[in-house]
């Protein structure tokens, strides 16, 4: 077992200990990437392999990756020390078995312990994800849908396989999820569900107001933040819409993505959604105003020095949202570049919201672009709470910790 260390990472999942079970199937050599991604995100993972899983890809590459020993066998080291399917499945707080076959999914539903993996499974309590991965038409095959209602009635959770080729050749369901995704899945899992019931919505990103066809006037913003707030409410148990400007983040799972790129569609996306959400998180940077017209052809300089563009506002969404609000909580963002704390002031009212995040976005310390954010809160009832420079993961649950205790 890999040492507990303190937590440099503070994810959800930074410091806890997690099984990795790799079975037999072609995909088990994407499992070694998922190690890596666990285990970047600060997780101490432990893996255990079977028979079958060792001949797609050796033992020794997990040992590196995961920096502790690998379990093969149901009798290996049992004499001289801890019995490892017992004592991983004691300390375990998440179980991901990736790529779970037909066989062990086959072994789980039945409760056959027959091996190293599927024994542990018996004995393990922790919330365990499998990742079914096979050929379609095994996948598809009745006996492995029993097997995977089964399991899902039996608590596990199961995570669908991606569609597309197959490296048997044929093409349909039955891909591993990519890594990325699966390792998110695993930090869902160790993530309470304080949040399950609340709607959330989200604006992200960016907008975009176009001058002619091929020009916009835009902001550095990239999304990151609205993205992690969006991701971690899900983890929570959220049900979140993410209106987002366009930014090139992968959607978090689980989440409905609305794709706009004006201001205008930005508002009427997220204003039409507001009478159904709980919490409300302006995290946008909307821009403030829109090109009077946009050019039917893009437009040429034609000798001319200097080119005037005439502006106009566009909506407030923020502003329209406090107008209409009823019982949501409203948050919103100050992005400052001078007077941080006056202007956030100033938001907190004009908008009447129930927070603003104030945040600076000048020069180094810029939140646009960077995976940190430092940040002061600024309440309604004039309490004030300034947090040190966070990864913006770990600042997305502050503060949902902090809007769940307004709503
Ligand atoms: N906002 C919005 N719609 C706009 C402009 C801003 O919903 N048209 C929201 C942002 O999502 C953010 C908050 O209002 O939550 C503050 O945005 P910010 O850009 O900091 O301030 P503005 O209100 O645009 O004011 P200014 O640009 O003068 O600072």
């Amino acid at each position: 077992m890999p040492k507990k260390k303190e937590r440099e990472n503070p994810s959800a999942i930074a410091g806890r200990r997690i099984v990795l079970g790799v079975s037999g199937g072609i995909a088990a050599y994407k499992s070694a990437e998922l190690l890596r991604a666990l285990v970047k995100k600060g997780a101490l993972v432990q893996v255990m392999m079977t028979a079958n899983a060792c001949r797609f890809v050796g033992p020794t590459t997990f040992e590196a990756l995961s920096g502790g020993p690998v379990c093969c066998d149901l009798f290996a080291d049992g004499r001289n020390g801890p019995i490892p399917h017992i004592e991983w499945a004691r300390q375990a707080e998440a179980v991901v078995v990736a790529p779970a076959t037909a066989n062990i999914i086959a072994k789980l539903a039945a409760g056959i312990a027959d091996d190293a993996l599927s024994t542990l499974m018996l004995a393990v309590t922790a919330p365990t994800l499998i990742c079914p991965s096979m050929n379609t038409h095994m996948y598809e095959s009745r006996a492995v849908q029993r097997n995977l209602a089964v399991l899902r009635e039996d608590g596990y959770e199961v995570l669908a396989p991606g569609v597309g080729d197959l490296a048997c050749g044929t093409a349909g369901a039955g891909r591993m999820p990519e890594p990325d995704v699966i390792a998110d899945r695993v930090c869902r899992l160790l993530v309470p569900k304080d949040m399950s019931g609340k709607k959330v919505l989200i604006t992200a990103g960016p907008t975009r107001e176009p001058i002619d066809p091929v020009r916009f006037i835009s902001n550095h913003s990239s999304g990151r933040m609205g993205y992690a707030l969006a991701r971690a409410a899900e983890h929570r148990g959220a049900d979140v819409t993410l209106v987002s400007g366009p930014v090139s983040l992968t959607p978090p799972v689980n989440v409905e993505r609305l794709s706009v790129t004006t201001a205008e569609e930005m508002a009427e996306a997220a204003l039409a959604r507001l009478p159904y959400s709980h919490i409300i998180i302006m995290v946008a940077a909307v821009g403030d105003y829109q090109s009077d017209t946009v050019a039917a052809h893009k437009i040429k300089k034609g000798g001319k020095p200097e080119l005037a563009l005439r502006l106009r506002e566009t909506r407030d969404i923020l502003k329209e949202a406090g107008r209409k609000k009823k019982k949501q909580v409203l948050v919103g963002f100050a992005a400052e570049t001078q007077s941080l704390m006056k202007n956030a002031r100033a938001k907190l009212t004009a908008k009447n919201a129930d927070l603003i995040v104030a945040n600076p976005v000048a020069g180094k310390d810029s939140a646009f672009g960077s995976d940190t954010n430092e940040v002061c809160l600024l309440f309604k009832d004039g309490r004030e709470e300034r947090l040190p420079r966070l990864d913006k993961e770990h600042l997305a649950h502050i503060l949902l910790d902090r809007i769940m205790a307004l709503s």
